[in-house]
């Protein structure tokens, strides 16, 4: 029986559960908020959605309750406040580290086993956020961003070219923040470099908006977007739940891949049953470990924000 809480019914909390439950990813659902009756309200809805559309998984949810979400194999947490115009998400690091740090606590205390994919913002801090507080491997607590960024840059690519996004194939590496470092040279459309194909300057101009495609999406709508994060999240779980050693950029705390130590940054994994069970270091130019370090750089900064506060 596979079992999975999403703390935080917000938008993206909500999302992820409703992709959980109709791809039928996990057997049971538990949604979490500190807003009396919201989880369980939407997790009812979603309950209310499967005679329509045809699943069996359940959904439930609890206002701050964390027996009812004991002994889950995978927990996503997607509590904390999203960006709003004009803030960055390093913006969000004082509000969401206790938030993120106070949900670790109840996690692990009632399922001290369970692999932790984390979400809120700054991404790559609330991924330490987490991680020291559950003291458990490196391997179970890890954070998404790489997949959402990556499908924002084959979305963008596929628009481009006017080609299924399924055939852009991609990685991308870095913390998630403009900083992100996109590889075009491990970029291919059904195996076909994507430099064949898409010419410099256009390519140059993807990446940029890739950068920024959170941003965009905040300015249109107001806040952050869900739709393709809670769907990336989901994604996570089913390869974690399902055992199927996908590679995946993900969120790890490195321990000196790529010369780097003790910093939480988004590079390729293999994603299985325990969560990473594989780094996998590629050889990267010059120019892509210059922006490696610049992003490093960046999200040491704000891991220091973090300590200074006292975590
Ligand atoms: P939202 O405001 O719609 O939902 C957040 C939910 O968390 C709210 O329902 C709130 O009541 C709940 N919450 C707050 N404190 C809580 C606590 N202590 N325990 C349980 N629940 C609590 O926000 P949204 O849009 O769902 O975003 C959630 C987070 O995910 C934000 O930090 C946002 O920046 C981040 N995000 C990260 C992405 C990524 O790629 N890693 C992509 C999109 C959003
Ligand atoms: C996003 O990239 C804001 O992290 C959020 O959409």
């Amino acid at each position: 029986m596979s079992k999975v809480t999403v703390v935080g019914a917000g938008n993206v909390g909500a999302t992820c559960a409703d992709v959980l439950a109709y791809r039928e990813i996990a057997e049971e659902i538990v949604l979490v908020d500190i807003k009396e009756g919201v989880a369980e309200g939407k997790a009812l809805d979603i309950f209310q959605k499967a005679p329509i559309n045809q699943y069996d998984s359940r959904t439930t949810g609890s206002t701050n309750d964390y027996t009812k979400t004991a002994n889950s194999d995978v927990v996503v947490i997607t509590s904390g406040l999203p960006r709003k115009p004009g803030m960055t998400r390093d913006d969000l690091i004082e509000t969401n580290a206790g938030i993120v740090k106070s949900v670790t606590e109840n996690v692990i205390k009632h399922s001290p086993n369970a692999i932790i994919i984390v979400v809120s913002n700054p991404l790559d801090v609330m991924t330490y956020q987490a991680h020291i507080t559950a003291g458990t491997s490196r391997n179970k607590v890890i954070g998404m961003a790489g997949i959402l960024d990556t499908a924002r840059y084959r979305a963008f690519l596929a628009e481009e070219l006017n080609v299924s996004p399924k055939e852009i194939q991609a990685i991308l590496m870095g913390g998630h923040g403009d900083t992100m470092v996109p590889l075009p040279r491990y970029t291919t459309v059904a195996g076909i470099p994507v430099t064949e194909l898409v010419a410099k300057d256009k390519l140059d101009a993807i990446i940029e908006r890739t950068k920024f495609g959170g941003g965009e999406l905040v300015k249109l709508m107001g806040t952050s977007a869900w739709y393709a994060p809670g769907s990336a999240a989901a994604q996570m779980v089913e390869a974690i739940l399902k055992n199927q050693r996908r590679v995946f950029p993900v969120c790890i705390k490195l321990e000196g891949e790529y010369g780097i130590d003790d910093c939480y940054l988004g590079v390729p994994v293999i994603l299985g049953k325990n969560g990473v069970e594989k780094v996998l270091e590629l050889d990267l130019n010059a120019e892509e470990k210059a922006l490696l370090e610049t992003s490093r750089g960046h999200v040491k900064e704000v891991m220091e924000v973090l300590n200074k506060l006292g975590k």
